[in-house]
């Protein structure tokens, strides 16, 4: 998709919102769990600390970013009309976690559905969102990015419980007032032929759990993280750089990258790349790990909620994750200043 004519309806980001649970899990703590140390974890990922949800499930992650967007554009739930929840750990393969969070928040005339992208998850689903927007066809699409990562993380293995934690975040997408203010266009990739690289092999139809599964650890996320390191680098950098050349931006048009947060080197990797100073750069994987579908959003919301993020400014939204799916988003933000839209 290429950048629409102003005739054309555009999509905006309205509310924001976020939720991280409150217990901390810190290098020193994973230090007394498996053979490794804060010095290796902080120079290898740029991660202090994570999340635990230690009650609950995604939904529950899901549902109280949802509420803050809410309380943010104060508008009751009946309000939203379609719910799209990016996520890897849905609290179960059916129901959808999307059902599941319109009960809980009270949606009752919205309808939804669950995305699998991984990392990706939530760009991908804003673009899912932005198409029901500017067809015209809906004026409320609640796009939710949420992940208990803990759920699938197993804690005796040091290359990977180290960097994951969880959060939910969330956005409302309405129709813009200014057609030069919303999501201005996007880059999507696919390749499944990485897809032996990061996965969770049990529980599906291929491997339905069983003793064996359970036992083999098939029900904890796997990654080969070296190999993706090496693809995910130029993956994020290049999606990035290429939204930034078709729509003719320099790094001065740029006030913001939205990395997802897998790791810091990546990150960097990608601004510099971009020729973006580190003062462009959201970044609070120090303080939450990898929270998957989660990243972009609680970026967002965290750098609106303090007063960083100002209507106007030009952000470009990246990511890399398991399929391998990749893909960059470019969003003029739209949102005045907290709790005022
Ligand atoms: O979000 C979805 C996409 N995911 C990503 O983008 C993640 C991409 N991968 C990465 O971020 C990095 O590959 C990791 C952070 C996962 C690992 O960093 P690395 O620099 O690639 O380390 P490595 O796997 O090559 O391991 C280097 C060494 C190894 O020891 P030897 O073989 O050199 O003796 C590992 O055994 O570090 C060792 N190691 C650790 N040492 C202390 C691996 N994990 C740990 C650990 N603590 N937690």
């Amino acid at each position: 998709m290429s950048i629409q004519s102003n005739s054309r309806i555009r999509a905006a980001i309205t509310a924001v919102g976020h939720y991280v649970p409150e217990k901390i899990l810190s290098n020193a703590d994973l230090e007394k769990m498996v053979d490794t140390t804060d010095t290796w974890i902080q120079t290898r990922t740029g991660i202090r600390e994570r999340r635990i949800l230690e009650q609950g499930a995604t939904s529950d992650l899901g549902t109280k970013a949802l509420e803050m967007v809410l309380k943010n554009r104060g508008i009751d739930p009946e309000e939203i009309e379609v719910i799209i929840v990016a996520s890897v750990t849905p609290d179960m393969f059916f129901p959808s976690t999307a059902c599941i969070i319109q009960d809980k928040i009270g949606a009752k005339k919205a309808w939804g559905f669950d995305l699998s992208a991984a990392c990706s998850g939530f760009i991908y689903a804003l673009v899912v969102g932005t198409q029901f927007i500017e067809t015209g066809a809906y004026k409320k699409v609640a796009v939710i990015g949420a992940d208990k990562m803990s759920a699938i993380t197993d804690y005796t293995d040091r290359n990977t419980c180290i960097l994951f934690g969880d959060a939910g975040a969330a956005v409302l997408i309405e129709p813009s007032d200014d057609p030069t203010i919303g999501i201005l266009d996007h880059v999507l990739y696919a390749d499944g032929s990485g897809g032996c690289y990061l996965y969770m092999k049990g529980g599906g139809s291929l491997y339905p759990a069983t003793y064996e599964t359970v036992e083999n650890k098939m029900h904890y996320l796997y990654q080969d993280g070296k190999s993706v390191f090496k693809v995910a680098v130029i993956g994020m950098a290049d999606v990035s750089e290429e939204i930034m050349k078709r729509n003719n931006l320099t790094a001065n048009d740029v006030d913001y990258l939205v990395p997802h947060q897998a790791n810091l080197r990546i990150i960097d990797a990608c601004r510099e790349r971009m020729g973006l100073d580190a003062s462009k750069v959201m970044v609070n994987i120090d303080r939450f790990g990898n929270t998957t579908a989660a990243t972009i959003p609680l970026c967002l919301s965290e750098w609106w909620h303090c007063g960083k993020l100002k209507r106007g400014n030009t952000l470009v939204l990246s990511s890399f994750g398991a399929g391998y799916t990749w893909g960059a988003a470019l969003v003029r933000w739209a949102i005045n200043n907290p709790n005022k839209y």
